[in-house]
């Protein structure tokens, strides 16, 4: 309770700080949302309960003014008032940022919450759908399967957005099937930082579509996406192997079992797995898209002996999306706000933990002092489709993963403590090659991580350093790790 007043205090104190040299902001707004739309500024009553939801509680961050538009039109009018009164400004979708960038990541933003721009339709000539950039992931699946038993791929959280999701990479079950929910991207109505609004694609202002696949918080406001859909897959089995108290070398052994039969390339793309290690277990769960006898025929049990298994087939397409919200991990974290701290980092098949470094890494997970009994480490198998493009097709650059680490620890009673970062910090120091360049998924995004840019976006932060130079030189889009200008 302690740390949670001084936050309330800390975030005060700068509302009001922030709220006495604003007035042309707040009449430029105001002029900007008449009609429809809504805005709050700091200081006044309600802001914070209304319309500040923090996901991280462990980061404090104070936006100047959050608007609610209801139109692309309004966004423009939105962005040309903190433009021109030198504000810097984010969208802010679902609100899942693990750095609170949706609502700037630093203090004194203006935020541009998208949660009115729910337009959706279906184009059953093609199966293109328009997407409102402030619709849910839970929605989308929802919206497509009631066009037609339509699907794309993205994350397992409903109540992630599609506005920071699909712009930063979006990675599912399906993904090494149809690739990241932004490879399904073609067409984007963005407003950029001179207000103005324009449609990218393969065809029309290709950088911006370029630099929107990937790392668009820097680059504009998404407005709307049209996107390519596939049927929904008909019978999936999901499956469950538990190791339960075991000793550290059996872990290990499972893990190397498990590691070796993902990086097989011949592997069909229909099987999705993830491993999970938390307190007192270790988990693999997955999904495999094809029916009961062709699972029964890649003998899971057999690669992974020592495990427990259990296997339920779904016929039913939102059965199955709503089954993969329950997992163990997502149910500590899905909904709910807390303070918490994640790392990640990726492996590709040619620099894959040896064995001796995997029983390093158990080793030190076993018995380490982790500050806290709520962490989890998920590898999940990448490769597939998401290999199939090129690293600089688009701004999501990491497209010769195939294992990444997700790493995360919470602290329900307060602010995360350095034991639990160290920890993170450690394993992640364990497990990377430190002869490749460090790679972290840009969606989990690490405030504390150094050169997090180069981390995020690699060998296309040169070109998108260039096009930040070409259409927003004065940084209007930004939080404390988008990419600068060129010059
Ligand atoms: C519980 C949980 C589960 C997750 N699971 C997965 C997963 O399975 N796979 C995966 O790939 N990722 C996953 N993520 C990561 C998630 O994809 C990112 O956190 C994502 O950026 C969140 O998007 P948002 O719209 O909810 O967040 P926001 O905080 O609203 O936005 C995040 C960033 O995107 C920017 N942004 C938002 N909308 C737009 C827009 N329309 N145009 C331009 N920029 C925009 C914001 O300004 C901000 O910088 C998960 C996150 C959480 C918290
Ligand atoms: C706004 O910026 C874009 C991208 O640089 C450019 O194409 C467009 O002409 C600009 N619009 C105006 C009105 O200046």
């Amino acid at each position: 309770m302690a740390a949670v007043k001084i936050f309330l205090l800390t975030v005060s104190a700068a509302s009001v700080a922030i709220a006495g040299s604003n007035g042309n902001l707040k009449t430029c707004l105001r002029d900007a949302l008449t009609d429809s739309g809504s805005v709050a500024f700091a200081g006044d009553p309600f802001y914070q309960v209304a319309d500040v939801n923090r996901y991280n509680l462990n980061i404090p961050v104070t936006p100047v003014a959050v608007t609610s538009p209801t139109s692309s039109q309004q966004v423009a009018a939105i962005v040309q008032c903190a433009a021109d009164n030198g504000y810097h400004v984010q969208a802010k979708s679902g609100g899942h940022s693990f750095g609170n960038y949706g609502l700037g990541g630093t203090d004194g933003a203006v935020v541009v919450d998208l949660k009115h721009l729910q337009q959706f339709s279906m184009d059953s000539t093609n199966w293109v759908a328009t997407i409102g950039s402030g619709t849910l992931l839970g929605d989308v699946t929802q919206r497509l399967h009631d066009a037609g038993g339509r699907a794309m791929s993205h994350g397992t959280c409903p109540q992630v957005g599609t506005g920071g999701h699909f712009t930063i990479g979006g990675l599912g079950p399906t993904s090494r099937q149809f690739g990241a929910a932004l490879d399904h991207i073609v067409e984007a109505e963005v407003v950029l930082a001179n207000s103005s609004t324009v449609t990218a694609s393969d065809t029309q202002n290709q950088d911006i579509f370029f630099a929107i696949k990937g790392a668009a918080s820097g680059f504009g406001i998404v407005t709307e996406f049209k996107v390519r859909t596939e049927p929904e897959s008909g019978t999936a089995v999901k499956y469950e192997y538990t190791l339960e108290v075991d000793s550290t070398e059996e872990r290990a052994s499972l893990f190397k079992k498990w590691q070796a039969y993902v990086a097989n390339p011949k592997l069909t793309r229909k099987l999705a797995s993830t491993l999970t290690l938390l307190e007192g277990s270790m988990i693999i769960t997955g999904t495999f898209f094809g029916t009961e006898e062709e699972y029964n025929a890649l003998d899971l049990g057999n690669q992974w002996g020592g495990a427990t298994g259990s296997a339920i087939v779904f016929q039913d397409w939102l059965g199955l999306v709503g089954h993969w919200a329950e997992e163990a991990a997502l149910e500590l974290v899905g909904g709910v706000a807390s303070n918490f701290y994640s790392k990640s980092t990726a492996w590709t098949p040619s620099n894959l933990m040896s064995s001796e470094t995997i029983d390093e890494l158990f080793n030190y997970i076993d018995s380490a002092d982790k500050g806290t009994l709520t962490w989890f480490l998920l590898f999940d198998f990448q490769g597939g489709y998401t290999n199939d493009i090129p690293a600089d097709a688009t701004a999501y650059v990491h497209r010769d993963v195939l294992i990444w680490l997700q790493s995360y620890s919470i602290n329900l009673l307060g602010s995360v403590t350095q034991t639990q970062i160290n920890f993170l910090e450690q394993v992640n120091k364990l497990v990377t090659n430190d002869k490749a360049p460090y790679a972290a998924y840009p969606g989990y995004v690490d405030p504390l991580m150094p050169d997090g840019p180069e981390a995020y976006w690699g060998s296309n932060l040169p070109r998108l350093q260039q096009i930040k130079d070409d259409i927003d030189p004065k940084n209007v889009f930004r939080n404390p790790q988008s990419p600068s200008p060129a010059n």
